[in-house]
């Protein structure tokens, strides 16, 4: 099935610090120059007048010497705290392409200079940050937007934007940047402002915020809880208010490496977690936008401590979809991670209640959740995990597949059930039998029982024509 894939490269260890991974920035070749409508006016623009007096022309890396170079980095940082409003194309164009290439600068400065990062740099830094990044997001083009169906609202102000972001990064990675200076400003409402943004129709913005926060949490110690916090009460009001918010997936990607830096054994808050939130993601409708994610969190925590195994498999069975099919396969794909890395151990705790359900599923007449079911028997590991419970799981199915071999329609799903019941028989002929011959009398009783009924059916009939004629006088009593 799908595995996320991940950009974010790195495990984000519980107990100590990570190397910066390279490689994973964009390159400027991928700028896109995006002008789209929006409804939303950025015309505040206080710094504007500053920024055109003080135009300061010089190159950073070439023009001046390594002296000069830290004091002129903080005045291209101060210009480029000017916004610019893309909703009208036409304004400003000379001082836009201006700012363009002053950004383009001071990411250039930022990846091969050395020695630039004064501790004034950081205050300035982020205030060029957030005065570019912290925004009312654009209000959604279509009035109900459904990320399945509609287009994304792009960002008008992208090719500045994407700069800034990738300015920001190359910062946050750089060989200099020191935290503990950096914790100053990059602080708890910094994260909070962060963190609205992976609302953000525009999915080239979610994919950077992703590795922006990444970051953040891998660096800055002091601010994991917090995060981890935040992103709980954004899924909890995801789940239980709002059913929108644009940035699960990226979220989730996050919380994949975080779960898999988590110190053994989880804290009772991870557990928690996993229990009232990740479960109960399961429930929302637009699910399909985020399950690849959410399966790989899921999987993350059971790899960690598979004595969570039984919570979880009882939750997903407690939520099992009633009447999306299409969900309904999204969950047996899930499962069917969670029983490739089950231990034999637990899997015995939980195979009765997961078998009754894989049954229904078997027998749905939904051909794809049919056949998505039936494919459970092509995996190797859940086979020997099958037949090693062949006693308790066999009588579970019998019914259901011996009735699907003689009545279902589509010929896929009859042959796919012969070959289960074949495997059956093979595990064990002696119970095969006897089910089969259990199941055999059960339907002769059943028809018995039927010829019966149709025959006290008659005879009522019989009498109660009977009764009539005499009512009319024709026979008589
Ligand atoms: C096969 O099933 C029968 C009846 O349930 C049981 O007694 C027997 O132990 C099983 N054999 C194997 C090899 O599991």
């Amino acid at each position: 099935m799908h595995r996320v894939h991940f950009l974010l490269g790195l495990w984000l260890c519980e107990s100590h610090l990570l190397v910066p991974p390279v490689g994973t920035t964009h390159t400027h070749t991928q700028l896109h120059m995006h002008y789209v409508s929006s409804t939303l006016s950025l015309s505040v623009m206080p710094f504007l007048s500053f920024f055109s007096y003080a135009c300061v022309c010089v190159c950073l890396c070439t023009d001046v010497s390594a002296q000069e170079q830290p004091e002129l980095f903080l005045k291209k940082l101060q210009q480029c705290c000017a916004v610019f409003d893309f909703m009208d194309t036409l304004s400003d164009l000379k001082m836009k392409e201006y700012k363009r290439s002053t950004l383009n600068e001071l990411v250039d400065y930022v990846t091969v200079s050395r020695g630039y990062l004064t501790e004034q740099a950081y205050p300035e830094v982020v205030k060029m940050v957030s005065y570019n990044i912290f925004r009312t997001l654009p209000p959604s083009d279509s009035n109900e937007f459904d990320p399945e169906e509609d287009e994304p609202t792009l960002e008008a102000s992208w090719p500045h934007l994407q700069l800034v972001y990738e300015f920001f990064i190359r910062f946050l990675e750089s060989q200099e940047f020191q935290p503990s200076i950096a914790k100053k400003y990059i602080d708890q409402k910094f994260v909070l402002q962060l963190l609205e943004l992976f609302d953000s129709e525009d999915p080239r913005e979610r994919d950077y915020l992703k590795t922006v926060l990444h970051r953040i949490y891998g660096k800055f110690l002091g601010l994991r809880a917090f995060i981890r916090k935040q992103i709980n009460n954004i899924f909890l009001r995801f789940v239980y208010e709002t059913e929108h918010f644009n940035g699960v997936a990226e979220l989730l990607e996050i919380l994949g490496s975080i779960i898999n830096g988590f110190a053994l054994p989880l804290k009772a808050e991870h557990k928690q977690f996993l229990v009232k939130v990740l479960i109960p993601l399961h429930t929302v409708r637009s699910l399909s936008l985020f399950h690849a994610q959410l399966a790989y969190c899921i999987v993350q925590f059971l790899e960690k401590d598979p004595a969570l195994t039984e919570p979880v498999i009882r939750g997903l069975l407690k939520f099992w979809p009633k009447t999306c099919s299409q969900k309904e396969v999204m969950f047996l794909g899930e499962l069917e991670e969670i029983l490739d890395v089950i231990e034999p151990t637990q899997f015995v705790k939980i195979q009765e209640p997961l078998f009754k359900q894989i049954s229904k599923c078997v027998s749905s007449p939904h051909f794809q959740v049919a056949e998505r079911a039936l494919y459970y028997w092509n995996n190797e590991y859940i086979m020997s995990l099958i037949e090693e419970n062949s006693n308790v799981i066999l009588p579970i199915m019998f019914t259901s597949l011996y009735r699907i071999s003689k009545e279902h329609w589509n010929p896929a799903i009859v042959a796919l059930v012969y070959n289960v019941l074949k495997a059956f028989m093979e595990m064990n002929s002696t119970l095969f039998d006897e089910l089969t011959s259990t199941y055999k009398s059960d339907r002769q009783r059943e028809k018995k029982k039927e010829k019966e009924r149709e025959e006290l059916w008659k005879r009522l009939e019989d009498l109660e024509l009977k009764r009539s004629l005499q009512s009319d006088g024709i026979i008589p009593t």
